[in-house]
């Protein structure tokens, strides 16, 4: 099994003067000034049904770059015959021809494809470009170069053969179809969903956000130009619940690769065990659903530190990362540092679109977003236990913008220190020094999630505390560093609880639930 030794992407500066920097902006502005129109993609073949929604940036909601089409139930399942069809080929295609073809992808994004996702991803989902940069180039690639290495890490793991019997596995697909569901936070999630279950040898309905469907078609365009053949990976858009009905009625249906809300998340599971009698096979379910990820202090970090584990990770990205801090825990002896450094550093960023560079905050996706963040931020602004010590502004006149926000709460179980608001509004409770372990309980009390996690501290024993403490509190456990930025080789991601199945994202585990073994004994 000699394949590519994959190696992340280096992320690329987009410092003023450097040409990647004039052709993101290039690009970014042609499609800004121009319409486009989104197919869905069945069979390889683009479909128009005339159906159409308008799509525009979420920081300037008024202006629209295109529309996109929606499918009818009749095109969900054409999506899910041709699937099937093209399993019959596809599921016998040697590894190495699956695997070329992702790798391909990988260097079409690394290269004449760069500039493109990169701006579709700040137009679609309102990221920086170094927001852009280290999702829908770097992340993605990375995914799609070591899946390859994971696949044969896979298909190496083999039984020990005696002189009188040949015992082999062969990793085979999925009998049937799969689902991915794909969020808009992540442009290399949307891309990693469909892909990695496409290596292992299945064929897919994709269906992504209605936040992200320019950045999908780009997706979709590098998966067909690196030679995805038609009918692997279909893409369709339109109403959820019928799309979702109907795949799940095929009795053909045989795993669910999702990440997104743990509501949805949930409900899907229910309509698959409802369903369950109609299935030729049990299906998959692999998720990777909501986070209200925490940064614990102890008393012996640097102030400054945690006051970056707490800037960074709450409000790169509006904190529309699933791992995105949301609660910090710090104790009363660093809190005045901490304080006046994390006000500091809020009131240096600037706001609005992300074609300015110089913006370190762009908008939240959606109206209904916004609606919610500034609902629960006029709630602390009355409330008598709640104080925002920086931000607390928001306007949606233009784009959905909210300021990044900090909450200071005298409530460790205050709403916002235990609701998902998926924005850059972080919750700060402050705790006595001596309280530490008794702080550490409250916070695995309070984690209905459990998706990231942080401890600061240059106390070693009370590292070990918090890793104990902690233990099921968050699938991925931080020690000194912000809560944010898995990287694909090196922290495989997902969390338990109410985040998700935990099969690491980046991983041969979450490879290994797309494959059916078949346990091969032969004698002579
Ligand atoms: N992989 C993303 C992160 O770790 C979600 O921030």
């Amino acid at each position: 099994f000699n394949v590519p030794v994959a190696v992340n992407e280096p992320v690329k500066s987009y410092a003023p003067g450097t040409p990647e920097r004039e052709a993101v902006l290039e690009t970014y502005k042609e499609m800004f000034n121009s319409k486009i129109n989104v197919p869905l993609y069945i069979n390889g073949k683009n479909i128009e049904t005339g159906n159409t929604r308008t799509m525009s940036p979420p920081h300037d909601h008024k202006h629209s770059v295109g529309t996109y089409h929606l499918a009818e139930k009749s095109h969900i399942d054409d999506a899910i015959s041709t699937a099937l069809e093209a399993r019959k080929s596809w599921s016998l295609m040697p590894w190495e021809q699956r695997a070329a073809i992702f790798l391909k992808a990988a260097e079409l994004i690394a290269g004449p494809y760069r500039a493109k996702i990169n701006a579709a991803t700040m137009m679609a989902q309102s990221k920086t470009i170094h927001q852009a940069e280290i999702d829908a180039a770097c992340e993605f690639i990375d995914f799609l170069r070591f899946n390859v290495q994971f696949m044969t890490d896979i298909y190496m793991e083999q039984p020990e053969s005696t002189s009188d019997a040949w015992n082999r596995v062969e990793y085979r697909p999925l009998e049937g179809f799969t689902y991915a569901v794909t969020p808009f936070n992540f442009t290399a999630i949307a891309g990693n969903l469909p892909a990695c279950m496409a290596l292992m040898g299945n064929v897919v309905v994709w269906k992504p956000s209605d936040s992200q469907v320019y950045s999908a078609k780009v997706i979709m365009d590098v998966f067909e130009e690196a030679g995805v053949p038609p009918g692997v990976i279909n893409v369709v858009f339109g109403d959820p619940v019928m799309i979702t009905n109907t795949v799940l009625a095929s009795p053909d249906f045989s795993g669910l690769h999702f990440t997104g809300s743990t509501f949805i998340f949930k409900e899907l599971w229910k309509q698959i065990g409802n369903n369950i009698h109609n299935y030729k096979t049990y299906p998959r379910i692999v998720g990777e659903t909501g986070g209200k990820d925490f940064v614990v202090a102890h008393k012996s970090a640097n102030p400054e530190h945690v006051a970056t584990a707490i800037v960074r990770g709450a409000f790169e990205f509006q904190g529309q990362k699933c791992s995105a801090a949301s609660r910090a825990y710090i104790p009363t002896s660093l809190w005045s540092d901490v304080k006046s450094k994390v006000i500091k550093d809020v009131k240096s960023f600037k706001m609005g679109s992300p074609e300015d560079m110089s913006n370190f905050i762009t908008a939240v996706i959606h109206e209904g977003s916004f609606d919610k963040l500034a609902k629960y931020i006029d709630q602390a602004k009355a409330d008598a236990n709640a104080e925002i010590i920086v931000g607390g502004n928001h306007d949606k006149s233009k784009g959905y913008f909210i300021e990044p926000t900090v909450i200071v709460t005298t409530d460790p179980k205050y709403t916002t220190m235990c609701t998902e608001l998926f924005g850059p509004v972080i919750t700060i409770y402050v705790y006595e020094d001596d309280a530490y372990a008794d702080t550490l309980k409250l916070v695995d009390e309070t984690s209905e999630y459990a998706l990231t996690g942080a401890i600061i501290s240059k106390d070693r024993y009370a590292v070990t505390q918090a890793t104990e403490a902690l233990q099921n509190a968050a699938g991925n456990f931080y020690i000194n560093d912000k809560p944010t930025g898995a990287v694909v080789g090196q922290q495989p991601f997902g969390g338990a609880r109410a985040s998700g199945t935990n099969d690491k994202a980046g991983s041969a585990q979450n490879l290994l639930r797309w494959v059916s073994p078949r346990m091969i004994k032969e004698t002579f």
